[in-house]
């Protein structure tokens, strides 16, 4: 068996949205990007994931091929790690029919994600793929006999219903799935937003100055930063009641690999406003390589689908291997291509 093989398999993704921002940067690809070296990644677009929610089709194809610039630009590299779409393999939404046999309806509607979403959409059309959504995740993962899977918090209870799926088919059907583990990992799991930093940093915020995005400009970083929210005091110290500056830091530590105490003990005695602009600096130097390459990158679109089309032949290969044990276990009939 050759190293790449015998490395842990890791597998994650991010639905194509439009508007990459810090806070998937430093909770996602950046941790992404540093575990290259020592596994086996697969790191896929999960466009049918996005399609839970209503896309307009020439945007979403179009989000796709930026998310691959983004997850380029990021630093994912395409000779160490395979970089692939999810509808591009059929095998994903074929096992996850396969597993919605054996999940339990009650497990999926108290699944916290689709409590939340299907709330906010109350009185409205809520399509049953919501519902369905964390079995589609478990094949994503089983698929590709995945042991680490790299995700923010909010996807803990997607991990463990991935989990629970795969003892039960292994239960049912006899050991063909490795049983998953979250990879939590990080010092900056949860950037927050810069207007109201008890409330995540995320795209879709409504005040423009709230959310970093990796497309921003060095004066935009520089006065979004300058008009972060802070409190009234003075002291740089990261505290549940000094919410602003806790993020400051936490953004500080993501960005320059510090530790927050060493940070405190370094900006001790610093007014705000001068701590604003240092953090600043630090963020427009990490995200304008990002934001160049990304730049770079999206000019190219024939090269972006080059490297999807590569990533696509790895990932049908190990995909094929995994559906055709499932069938013949399932006692489905097999398929004459595998
Ligand atoms: P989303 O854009 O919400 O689909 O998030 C994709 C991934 O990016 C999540 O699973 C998180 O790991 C990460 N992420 C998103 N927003 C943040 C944030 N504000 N802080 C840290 N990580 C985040
Ligand atoms: N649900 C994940 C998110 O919203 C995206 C995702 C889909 C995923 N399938 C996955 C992440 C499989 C890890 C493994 O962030």
């Amino acid at each position: 068996m050759d190293m790449q093989k015998r490395r842990p398999i890791v597998l994650t993704g991010l639905q194509p949205t439009s508007g990459i921002h810090l806070g998937n940067y430093l909770g996602a690809l950046q941790s992404w990007a540093n575990i290259q070296d020592e596994t086996d990644c697969l790191f896929f677009i999960a466009d049918m994931h996005a399609i839970t929610i209503p896309q307009d089709p020439g945007e979403l194809r179009k989000n796709i091929i930026d998310c691959v610039a983004a997850y380029l630009a990021c630093g994912l590299d395409s000779k160490k790690s395979h970089i692939f779409v999810q509808s591009q393999i059929a095998g994903h939404a074929e096992l996850a029919w396969i597993l919605s046999c054996i999940a339990p309806l009650g497990q999926l509607e108290r699944m916290t994600q689709f409590k939340d979403k299907s709330s906010r959409q109350a009185g409205e059309f809520i399509g049953a793929g919501l519902l369905y959504y964390p079995v589609l995740m478990a094949a994503d993962i089983l698929l590709y006999n995945t042991h680490l899977v790299p995700v923010g918090e909010d996807q803990r209870q997607h991990l463990e219903l991935t989990r629970d799926l795969a003892e039960k088919f292994n239960g049912i059907h006899g050991p063909l799935f490795n049983i998953p583990e979250p990879l939590i990992q990080g010092n900056c799991t949860r950037v927050m937003s810069l207007q109201n930093p008890t409330s995540k940093m995320s795209k879709s915020d409504h005040n423009s100055l709230a959310t970093i995005f990796l497309s921003d400009d060095d004066d935009q970083i520089m006065k979004k930063f300058r008009s972060a929210v802070t409190d009234s005091g003075t002291e740089i110290r990261a505290s549940d009641e000094k919410p602003g500056v806790q993020n400051l830091l936490n953004i500080l530590s993501g960005v320059s690999g510090m530790s927050i105490s060493e940070l405190e003990v370094n900006h001790a005695g610093m007014g705000y406003g001068k701590f604003k602009t240092i953090v600043a600096e630090a963020v427009i130097e990490c995200v304008r390589p990002i934001r160049e390459r990304l730049e770079t990158l999206k000019k190219d679109s024939q090269y972006l689908h080059s490297i999807v089309e590569t990533g696509r032949a790895e990932a049908q290969a190990r995909a094929n291997a995994t559906f055709a044990s499932v069938c013949d276990l399932v006692g489905l009939a097999r398929r004459p291509s595998i």
